[in-house]
């Protein structure tokens, strides 16, 4: 088999890049080593940048978002016992997000991929890119007991952080950069209405707390666990009890709680793989980097990378022109790591670390408290919340 670009995962990056490839007339294939079902059960981010709408809308799958997603003009900071608005619209001169769920955008991507009859191998096994250091790429992979070879001109390494097309690049040939936190969050989806119309991002001296939601009936609650935590050692009903504890008064009355659908723990990190291109190989989304979750950044990244993808793939096509794939790397990162710093610094200031003291505390509430008092504060949290623009 031959095609232009093999695309290595079917996340959202890996989905969204066939899509715009396909808009471009350039034909791709994209290899996934999961089932479908199983890359839809997947509950992750909520929160979609004005980029990420737009590319949803260039990639001809923004219709259902567009009718079911919830725009929102602005997000609450609760601390010391208050909740604090941050007016998102006003701030950036009319810019929102769009609260629209991870797998609903995965859905639309697959079926939008489907309408178009472009080839996607799930339970694709040992995928292997190899020869992306010469002019002629290929990717094996095993199916239902049989190997196959994908020749390609370039592929693209959407597949996500464990994936295998970072690890295929030689080690010195790429610099690491890397911070673990010492906590993770507790994530419950459940069909109860949100307990309050905007997000609300909660320090409290239990932890973090976030109430995200996915629509007017159904909710995502996430808190701060320390990392020794197991999922199954929190029951439904612990979990509503200790959100509870870290709500303010008015929230408390209004929380409605019920029967979880799902219920996780993820680690916080933060990661960056430099360059994100390596020959004919080009990493893009969680495969280059990851942010903690606080700035609802890691998929916004993910479509950024992969906008800045297509553009310069279809350059090449259209006119042979390499200059856009050889500033890709450069060009994706000067976005990242933005929104690593940006990530970073939410995730500082709203967290109880376990080492921090009692000076660490007021610094802490001294900040929130100058952003959510001083304009330039909330213009700096806002510019960034809603993301910064493209190139
Ligand atoms: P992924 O979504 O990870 O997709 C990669 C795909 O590649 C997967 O389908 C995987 O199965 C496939 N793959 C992996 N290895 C191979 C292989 N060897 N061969 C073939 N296919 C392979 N972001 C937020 O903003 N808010 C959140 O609340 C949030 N929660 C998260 C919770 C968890 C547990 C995780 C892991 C991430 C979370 N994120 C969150 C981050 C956000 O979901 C990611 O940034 C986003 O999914 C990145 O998309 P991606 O396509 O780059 O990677
Ligand atoms: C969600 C996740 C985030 O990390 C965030 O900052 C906002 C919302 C969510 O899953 O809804």
């Amino acid at each position: 088999m031959r095609t232009s670009v093999a695309i290595i995962g079917a996340g959202p990056a890996g989905l969204l890049l066939g899509q715009l490839l396909y808009q471009a007339g350039i034909d791709n294939v994209i290899l996934e080593q999961r089932s479908a079902d199983y890359v839809l059960g997947r509950i992750r981010a909520g929160v979609l940048e004005q980029v990420t709408v737009d590319l949803l809308e260039q990639a001809g799958a923004a219709g259902r978002m567009h009718a079911e997603g919830l725009p929102h003009d602005g997000i609450e900071l609760l601390f010391g016992g208050r909740r604090h608005r941050i007016d998102l619209h006003g701030l950036t001169g009319g810019k929102r997000v769009m609260v629209y769920g991870q797998t609903e955008v995965t859905r639309d991507l697959m079926a939008a991929r489907a309408e178009a009859g472009l080839a996607t191998v799930y339970e694709a096994q040992n995928v292997a890119p190899l020869d992306f250091d010469g002019a002629r790429p290929r990717v094996r992979y095993e199916r239902d007991g049989q190997t196959h070879e994908l020749e390609c001109d370039f592929i693209a390494g959407c597949d996500g952080f464990h994936g295998v097309c970072r690890a295929s690049i030689p080690a010195d040939r790429i610099r690491l950069h890397e911070k673990v936190y010492p906590f993770g969050w507790l994530g419950l989806l459940a069909d109860v209405p949100p307990v309050s119309s905007e997000l609300i991002y909660a320090r409290t001296e239990r932890g973090f707390a976030l109430c995200s939601q996915r629509s007017a009936t159904r909710s995502r609650y996430y808190l701060q666990v320390p990392l020794t935590e197991k999922v199954e050692d929190w029951s439904d009903e612990a979990f509503w009890d200790e959100l509870r504890l870290r709500l303010d008064p008015e929230a408390q009355a209004h929380l409605v709680t019920g029967p979880s659908l799902e219920k996780s723990i993820a680690p916080l990190r933060s990661f960056v793989c430099e360059p994100m291109r390596f020959g004919r190989m080009f990493l893009a989304g969680d495969a280059a980097h990851i942010v903690p979750p606080t700035g609802a950044k890691g998929l916004n990244l993910a479509a950024s990378d992969v906008g800045y993808l297509s553009q310069a793939l279809a350059r090449y096509y259209r006119d042979g022109s390499e200059e856009g794939i050889d500033g890709y790397s450069a060009q994706c990162l000067r976005r990242v790591w933005k929104a690593e710093r940006f990530s970073w610094w939410m995730t500082s200031l709203m967290h109880r670390f376990p080492d921090a003291g009692a000076f660490d505390a007021k610094v802490q509430e001294a900040e929130l408290d100058y952003i959510v008092h001083s304009r330039a504060g909330a213009m700096t949290l806002a510019e960034n919340y809603v993301g910064l623009p493209l190139e």
